[in-house]
């Protein structure tokens, strides 16, 4: 399952779930940088969990649920990014926005602290790691009625 719809695809084995999302499905909001496990500009969810797609085989997925950027359009993390001008180019942008989701969707209200670990696996080399807060901070904040 790949945002709530039913997908097989039909590829070599070794493929990588990060190039089965883009070059199969065209889900190209899955961004590849180091493509070696080390940036996080990759990420996406397995069953809620932030995994690096760049380095999970497609052919271990089975049966799970994969979320990827363009199944969060509508999560309020989207328009804090915005508003806190959290992104500069961009391109990690996809992988935090979902390793941000999934923090918040296990822990609706986390403490500064919670939010720096659970985005240290991801990689901004525009360094907007403050801004990205922020905009986590606000979604927070907003969970716990302002
Ligand atoms: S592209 Fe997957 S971790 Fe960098
Ligand atoms: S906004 Fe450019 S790498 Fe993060």
């Amino acid at each position: 399952m790949v945002n709530g719809g039913l997908h097989e695809v039909d590829v070599p084995v070794g493929t990588t779930l990060a190039d089965a999302l883009r070059d199969v499905l065209g889900l190209t909001g899955t961004k590849i940088a180091c493509g070696e496990g080390h940036c996080g500009a990759c990420t996406v969810q397995l069953d809620g969990v932030p995994v690096l797609s760049c380095i999970t085989l497609v052919h271990t997925v089975g049966e799970r649920e994969v979320t990827t950027i363009e199944g969060l359009r509508e999560h309020p993390l989207v328009q804090a990014f915005v508003e806190a001008d959290a992104t500069q180019c961009g391109f990690c942008t996809p992988g935090q926005i979902v390793s941000a989701a999934a923090l918040l969707a296990a822990t609706p209200r986390p403490g500064h602290d919670e939010i720096v670990h659970a985005m240290s696996g991801n990689l901004c080399r525009c360094g907007t790691y403050p801004k990205i807060e922020r905009a986590i901070e606000a979604v927070a904040a907003e969970n716990r009625g302002g």
